[in-house]
């Protein structure tokens, strides 16, 4: 029999990988989208005949429910969530709405239509923000540092509480910052690469950061969207850690991204203090200790892989923009990541 996903976020980061990487597998994949007057598919045109999409809503306990009824998944993969954290502070309410509600809203619709469903939740590091210890592994405790973190403690404490409460095979994945050519512009790596391939083909000279001193573990989300999977394949549900292990600061990252386009960051790179945010996450560092002896995961992509990926497909992308003599879209403007 072929077995069945849904995957909520199907149009961010990590639903275009885990798609792509379910397909491989045989599964037959579902989306949830949300109802927009423009259709967000970018990072999914390539499978869009090879999956099928279905309107429902995070804030809609109803729409989940008839969807669940519906397609009758094996699996839910929940990666759907307001998930820039700068955001959380502009919009704590809404964010708690998706973020943290938004995994009662999917689980109580696993509880009412099939208890047998197995459920995954993209819980995440930023939920040990001012950390207790070094690296942080799933015993570490959390202590959030923005209305996003607080927001995903939820969401990782309803998963557990269900799979105690209702004996659903419930699964929190505790994932350590991962990046691709295919994460948002806002986030600081993707806002760094774009960057760099518009200062390396004279579209754009400045680049604003905040803060460079903070510290990631970042790997790379194709690597990571196995570990979602792997998962859900055990004999029991439990909580893993997903990082890498290693941690590096956003000046690092720059460092790197401008030097593997020849470029000497310092003439570029001026710091904006609204950019600072109220609270910071200072350092992440992970133990996938148990990922890696449990599930037997571990990541292929070093940093230095990572960062060189993402800087050749902007280069890329940018060069046809600039061919194609097209306006390089906010060409010489900052987001407001
Ligand atoms: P992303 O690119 O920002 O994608 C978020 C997805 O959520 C988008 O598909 C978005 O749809 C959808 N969404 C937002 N609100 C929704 C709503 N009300 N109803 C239905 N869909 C909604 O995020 P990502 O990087 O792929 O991350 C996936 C998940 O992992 C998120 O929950 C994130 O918080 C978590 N996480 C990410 C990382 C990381 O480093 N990437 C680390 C740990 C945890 P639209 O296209 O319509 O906006
Ligand atoms: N976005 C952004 N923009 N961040 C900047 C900038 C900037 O201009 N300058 C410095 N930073 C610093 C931030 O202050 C933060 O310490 C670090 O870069 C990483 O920021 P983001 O890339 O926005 O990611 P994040 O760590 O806040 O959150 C991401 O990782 C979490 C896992 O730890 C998101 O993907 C979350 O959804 C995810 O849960």
């Amino acid at each position: 029999m072929t077995r069945k996903a849904l995957i909520t976020g199907i149009t961010g980061q990590d639903g275009a990988y885990l798609a792509e990487f379910l397909l491989g597998k045989g599964y037959e994949v579902h989306g949830m989208v949300r109802r927009s007057s423009t259709e967000s598919f970018e990072r999914i045109g390539h499978l869009q005949d090879l999956i099928s999409l279905h309107q429902a809503d995070l804030l809609d306990q109803l729409s989940i429910i008839t969807l669940m009824q519906e397609i009758e998944p094996d699996e839910v993969y929940n990666l759907a969530a307001q998930s820039f954290v700068p955001t959380s502070w502009l919009q704590p309410l809404l964010t708690g709405e998706f973020t943290a509600l938004g995994v009662t809203r999917m689980l109580e619709a696993i509880r009412l239509v099939n208890r047998r469903i197995r459920f995954y939740q993209a819980s995440s590091s930023e939920m040990f923000g001012n950390v207790a210890e070094e690296p942080q592994s799933e015993n570490t405790p959390f202590y959030p540092r923005s209305p996003y973190g607080v927001a995903k403690a939820y969401g990782h404490f309803i998963t557990v509480n269900y799979r105690e409460s209702y004996d659903i095979f419930a699964c929190s994945g505790i994932l350590f910052n991962h990046e691709s050519p295919l994460r948002g512009k806002e986030f600081v790596t993707r806002k760094i690469t774009d960057a760099v391939a518009r200062i390396k083909l004279g579209v754009r000279s400045k680049l604003k950061l905040g803060n460079l001193d903070a510290m990631r573990d970042w790997g790379f989300a194709g690597d990571y969207v196995k570990a979602m999977w792997m998962m859900l394949q055990q004999d029991k549900p439990d909580d893993y850690v997903v990082a890498t292990g290693q941690k590096h600061s956003v000046r690092d990252f720059v460092e790197l991204a401008f030097a593997h386009a020849d470029l000497d960051w310092q003439d570029h790179v001026e710091i904006d203090p609204k950019l600072i945010r109220p609270a910071e996450v200072n350092t992440l560092r992970g133990n996938a200790g148990k990922a890696r002896s449990v599930l037997g995961w571990q990541p292929d992509v070093s940093f230095p892989q990572l960062v060189q990926m993402m800087v050749d497909a902007d280069l890329e992308r940018i060069r046809l923009e600039v061919a194609e003599q097209t306006p390089a879209c906010g060409s010489d403007t900052d987001s407001d990541g």
